[in-house]
């Protein structure tokens, strides 16, 4: 019998995916390429091999396995990549998931992008419903800009963040912190955010994947040093302001701009952990710094009913660990995880 007489009981409504720590999973975040036009130098490796095209899962399969999500609990979808305006048709894909807004399922469909290609796809993403986007932007400086990412061309992330702005996209810049390569720009890029009604965030590097030309131990600047650098020239308030993700955010007093500090080493953010991550190869990572996972695309493609891919979803959510550990330190050399944020999805 239904103990709660007042609350009508929906024997069609699925269970929402809870993990062993009693944390729900209530944010995917789904990777769509693991391609992107930029070759940043903390993210890639210069010669990256992609995957094969009939590797990746079909707009549809895509669709198919958001729409699963959904119906567990998920009220936040963020798509990223790679670059995730590389995947061909991908506004087809943003069409589709719109229905979930509308029907008021999903709370919120976001993106990642480098920005590259956000000029030519601003005005059709916020007719999808998209409202937020985060653009990534290291630096200010078109030369150092160009170093960082290999072949990115600052104009056209400008432009692109401008398109956005125009189209009434809530645009947020994200930064990771880099020794001796932005480090005299943290204010400046809080300033140019600020300035445009942006939130600022900035994140700690991560030991994802082998990259080449240097080593995360060069790369890595803690957050608070960040913060030591913004407090010289600003007052820095706390607030609770939260978006769902790792960020913890901080006003500025003298721009009234919120800038947020991501800082998966130097303040492990596990516990409040609502998220999980899917391949463009359709494999769930329960976490980003955790090898274990799941393949979801064979139960995609054996069974079109979602029976399969449901029973997949349902055993992957309780392996969920508790947290990662990741360390950048002088003696351990090699990265946590093998794997790229470009094949996690960022
Ligand atoms: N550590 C931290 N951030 C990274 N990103 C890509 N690779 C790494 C890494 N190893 C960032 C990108 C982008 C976001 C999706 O992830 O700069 O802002
Ligand atoms: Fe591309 Fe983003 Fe990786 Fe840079 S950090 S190479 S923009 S996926």
């Amino acid at each position: 019998m239904n103990p709660h007489p007042k609350i009508a009981f929906d024997p069609t409504a699925a269970a929402p995916l809870i993990d062993p720590f009693g944390r729900a999973i209530s944010y995917v975040r789904l990777s769509v390429t693991d391609r992107c036009d930029f070759r940043c130098v903390y993210c890639m490796s210069e010669h990256m091999q992609f995957l094969p095209r009939r590797d990746l899962l079909t707009l549809e399969e895509l669709d198919r396995l958001c729409a699963v999500f959904i119906e567990r609990g998920a009220r936040k979808l963020r798509i990223t990549g790679g670059e995730p305006l590389m995947r061909r048709d991908i506004l087809s894909l943003f069409r589709l998931l719109s229905r979930h807004l509308v029907s008021g399922k999903l709370g919120e469909l976001t993106l990642t992008t480098n920005g590259s290609q956000l000029e030519r796809y601003a005005e059709a993403l916020a007719d999808c419903g998209v409202e937020r986007v985060n653009v990534s932007l290291d630096t200010l400086d078109p030369e150092r800009f160009r170093q960082l990412t290999r072949t990115g061309e600052h104009a056209r992330v400008l432009a692109g963040v401008d398109a956005a702005l125009r189209a009434g996209l809530a645009v947020k810049l994200n930064a990771v912190a880099l020794k001796g390569v932005n480090e005299t720009e943290f204010v400046e890029l809080t300033r140019f955010a600020h300035g445009r009604g942006m939130d600022m965030t900035f994140i700690e590097v991560m030991p994802l994947g082998e990259i080449d030309g240097g080593e995360r131990i060069d790369q890595y600047i803690p957050l608070s040093r960040v913060r030591e650098r913004l407090a010289e020239q600003f007052t820095l308030d706390e607030i609770d302001y939260r978006t769902g993700g790792p960020a913890r955010y901080m006003r500025v007093a003298e721009t009234g701009g919120r800038v947020g500090f991501i800082t998966p080493l130097s303040h492990n953010f596990c516990e409040s952990c609502n998220r999980v991550r899917v391949t463009c190869t359709g494999t769930l990572y329960m976490c980003l710094g955790q090898e274990d996972a799941a393949d979801l695309r064979a139960p995609l493609r054996a069974d079109a009913s979602d029976a399969s891919l449901r029973a997949a979803i349902d055993a992957a959510i309780l392996r969920k660990p508790k947290g990662h550990d990741f360390v950048i330190d002088r003696a351990t050399r090699a990265p946590a995880v093998s794997r790229h944020m470009s094949t996690t999805g960022g």
